[in-house]
This record gives structure tokens, C-alpha cells and sequence, in this order.
């Protein structure tokens, strides 16, 4: 038995990430690399110092192209099968990071269609709904709606399915059972599905009638599926797609992953103040058990959630988590004021953060793209002619 399972739709265990860029074949961000990509942003993420963004595939090549005048773009996406939360916000601060700092397109995939049919007691209309509902945590993100192209599976399907068939042609039964593990039970749609995410990967050459360098943030979940775009791409024309990688978030609890289904596993965009205090108090840390042993001995922060929510997104500031991690070790921070900072921390950032997807739903139509497809209009435009 595997100590942890990563795959696009299962991610559990104590995932040991060198292990994973060994298994999956990516390839760790180095300090030159860093070095390469800061002569152009400037400054270096806290998410790429701190190696949350630990792995990529072709992100050198992306910068030896930007360099020589063929800038690449962004694509990046969502599985609407519910409410937001924090982790997958992480993949998307970068990604409006790096559409800043290089100035390109940002093409965002919601795979309504993916959830529905991998998710047995979702409905079509209930994904379908829950594209729209999570588009507004990205706008609310702040993406430049000249530059940012949302859409539902559903919306673009005539498009994708006209490219899906040219990828899906190309790749067998057997590999996608070796890829993703599924099997003679799976239903078709799922194993076609992989080619409709790699369609946007090459949307950008289709609009330029010229290949484009694409380059895909996500957490490494979703690195099977670009892994056979890759494959397929070139054997079609177009250049293999790039990737950059983050870990995960974890979970408040003890070891696992965040879970919609579990209580207090994961902090949601929609969550009210009182809500985030009470999961931040729940939080599974590496403190003592009490406040006396806790100041004798100090607390183990490498193994906290609440510090890891801290290290992950909440004090990117060097300092000051340095002087928290201290703190923390030497028994003067006690898991009480800890939670609490972290706590207004993150109540600071939802509240700005609903108050930008409130007023995102009257911009919607600012970044939302989808084909024209009433099949009454179709047929009365027919019979007109006639
Ligand atoms: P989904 O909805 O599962 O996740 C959306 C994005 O969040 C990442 N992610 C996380 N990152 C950090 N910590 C976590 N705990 C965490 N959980 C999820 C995912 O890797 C993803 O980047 N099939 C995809 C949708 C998709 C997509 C894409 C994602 C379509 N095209 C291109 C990335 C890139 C999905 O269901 O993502």
C-alpha cells in the first residue's frame, strides 16, 4: 500500500513531494531558475522562497521565449463541484502574480462538466451553477478582465469538443487507466475527459493561428492530466504546455487533506468571522497540552496547521514568521494568541475578499466568454432563410 495517493481526484496520506518529483518527473525549482525569472519580475513570490511553488515542467524554456519576444500565456482552472476554499485560492494569487509581473492572457477553464461526471451526486444543473458561483471568488481575486477569459466547460463546449476529438484520438483506453487509475467501471465521459482539459492549453494558438507558449499553475494533483497533453500536443503541431507546481494546503486537522465534506478541515471564502474563529480554535496544532509544559518545552511548529496557515499564505513576511517560528519553539508563543492572530488574519483577508465577489457579480459579464447555443434561434434562423 502507498504511504499517500495524488491524483486529480484523490489526494490523501503524508505526501512526500521529493518522492512525487521522482514519480511524476518534474522538476524542482533551483535557485537559478529563480535567479532567471527575478531578472524579469523583479522580486521572487514568497510562495517560490518558501518552495510552496516547488516544481515545474518547461518553466525555463517559458523564460527563454518570454525573453526573446514570444511571450507565453496562462491557463489555469476550477472543478465547480462547490464553495471555494483557501487552498485553491494559493495556485491563484500566483497566477494573478505572474499575470502582473509579465503583463500576458489568462485563460480559466471551469470544468463543470468534469465535476458532474466524476461526481455521482452532483447534478448537471448543480455544476453548471457552481461555475458561475466560483467564478466570482476569481474575478473577486482581482485579475485584469482585458487579459482574463473565464468559461464553463459547458459554455465553450462546442469549441473544446471540436479540439477534444483531435486530442482524444491520439490517446488510449490504456493509458488512461495506467494515468489515472480508472477502470471498466469508470463511465465513458470519464475517461474522455482528460482531453477537454487539454484543449486550453492550445486555445490561445488557435485565436493567433501561431503556436503560443502556455504556461499552467496548479498544485500537482492535476499534473497527470497535463503530463498527456504533452504527449499528445506536439503530435499535433502545437508546443508542449509548461507547468509550475504548488503543494497543498493541509488540512486544520491532523494530517490529511481539506475536505467540503468534513467539518473544520478547511477555511471557505464564504465563511463568516465567527465561523473561521471557531475551525482556527479547532485547529490541529504542535503545541503542548498545556500552557505550563508548553512554556517549558515550546511547541513543534513543523508539524501545525495553524502554523503552516501562517507559513502558507497568511505572514509572508520573512520576519515576522521567523519570529513566530522562534516564539513558537522557545515556549513564549502560546497556541491561544497564535490563533488568534491568525484568526483577524484571515478574517481580514475574507472580508475584503467578499466584498469584491459581492461586487463581482455585476462584472461577470466582463470576464465570462461562452458560445451562443439556443437551439430555438438555431432553427428559426434556418427556417427564415427558407
Ligand atoms: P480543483 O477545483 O480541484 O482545484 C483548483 C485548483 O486548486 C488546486 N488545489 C489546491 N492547491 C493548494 N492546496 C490545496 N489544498 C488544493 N486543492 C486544490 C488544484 O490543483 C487546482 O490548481 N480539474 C481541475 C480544474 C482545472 C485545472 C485546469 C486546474 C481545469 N483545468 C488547469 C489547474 C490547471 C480541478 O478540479 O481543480
Amino acid at each position: 500500500m502507498p504511504e499517500f495517493i495524488v491524483t486529480p481526484w484523490e489526494v490523501s496520506g503524508e505526501i512526500d513531494y521529493d518522492q512525487i518529483i521522482k514519480e511524476f518527473g518534474i522538476e524542482p525549482i533551483d535557485q537559478k531558475l529563480l535567479i532567471e525569472m527575478k531578472q524579469i519580475t523583479k522580486e521572487i513570490h514568497p510562495f517560490l522562497t518558501r518552495k510552496i511553488f516547488f516544481a515545474h515542467r518547461d518553466f525555463k524554456w517559458i523564460l527563454d521565449e518570454y525573453k526573446e519576444g514570444n511571450p507565453f500565456y496562462l491557463y489555469t482552472g476550477r472543478g465547480p463541484s462547490g464553495s471555494v476554499h483557501l487552498g485553491h485560492v494559493m495556485p491563484w494569487l500566483f497566477t494573478k502574480w505572474l499575470q502582473d509581473k509579465f503583463n500576458v492572457e489568462l485563460w480559466f477553464q471551469l470544468t463543470d462538466d468534469e465535476k458532474f461526471l466524476f461526481n455521482q451526486s452532483l447534478s448537471y444543473e448543480e455544476a453548471y451553477n457552481y461555475s458561475y458561483d466560483n467564478a466570482l471568488d476569481i474575478i473577486a481575486l482581482g485579475f485584469d478582465p482585458k487579459k482574463t477569459f473565464i468559461f464553463s466547460d459547458i459554455d465553450l463546449a462546442g469549441i473544446l469538443y471540436q479540439n477534444a476529438l483531435k486530442i482524444a484520438k491520439k490517446i488510449t483506453f490504456s493509458t488512461i487507466k495506467a494515468t489515472f487509475g480508472l477502470d471498466n467501471s469508470s463511465n465513458i465521459g470519464q475517461i474522455f475527459y482528460t482531453s477537454i482539459q487539454t484543449v486550453p492549453a492550445i486555445l490561445k494558438s488557435l485565436i493567433d493561428e501561431k503556436n503560443v507558449p502556455c504556461l499552467i499553475p496548479h498544485a500537482v494533483d492535476q499534473d497527470p492530466h497535463f503530463r498527456l497533453s504533452r504527449d499528445v500536443l506536439p503530435k499535433l503541431g502545437y508546443y508542449k504546455p509548461a507547468s509550475i507546481q504548488c503543494i497543498f494546503l493541509p488540512s486544520l486537522q491532523q494530517g490529511g487533506k481539506m475536505s467540503a465534506s468534513i467539518e473544520n478541515t478547511a477555511i471557505f471564502t464564504k465563511d463568516t468571522p465567527k465561523e473561521v474563529k471557531r475551525k482556527v480554535n479547532n485547529a490541529f496544532t504542535g503545541g503542548q497540552p498545556s500552557a505550563k509544559l508548553q512554556r517549558e518545552l515550546g511547541g513543534n511548529p513543523s508539524v501545525c496547521s495553524v502554523f503552516k496557515y501562517h507559513f502558507m499564505l497568511f505572514t509572508l513576511d520573512d520576519e515576522e514568521i521567523k519570529k513566530i517560528e522562534s516564539r513558537c519553539r522557545s515556549g513564549s508563543l502560546l497556541c491561544g494568541e497564535c490563533k488568534n492572530n491568525l484568526t483577524q488574519k484571515i478574517n481580514a483577508f475574507l472580508k475584503t475578499h467578499q466584498e469584491e465577489r459581492e461586487k463581482a457579480k455585476d462584472r461577470i459579464d466582463e470576464f465570462l466568454i461562452k458560445e451562443k447555443l439556443d437551439l430555438k434561434e438555431i432553427v428559426q434562423e434556418k427556417l427564415k432563410k427558407l
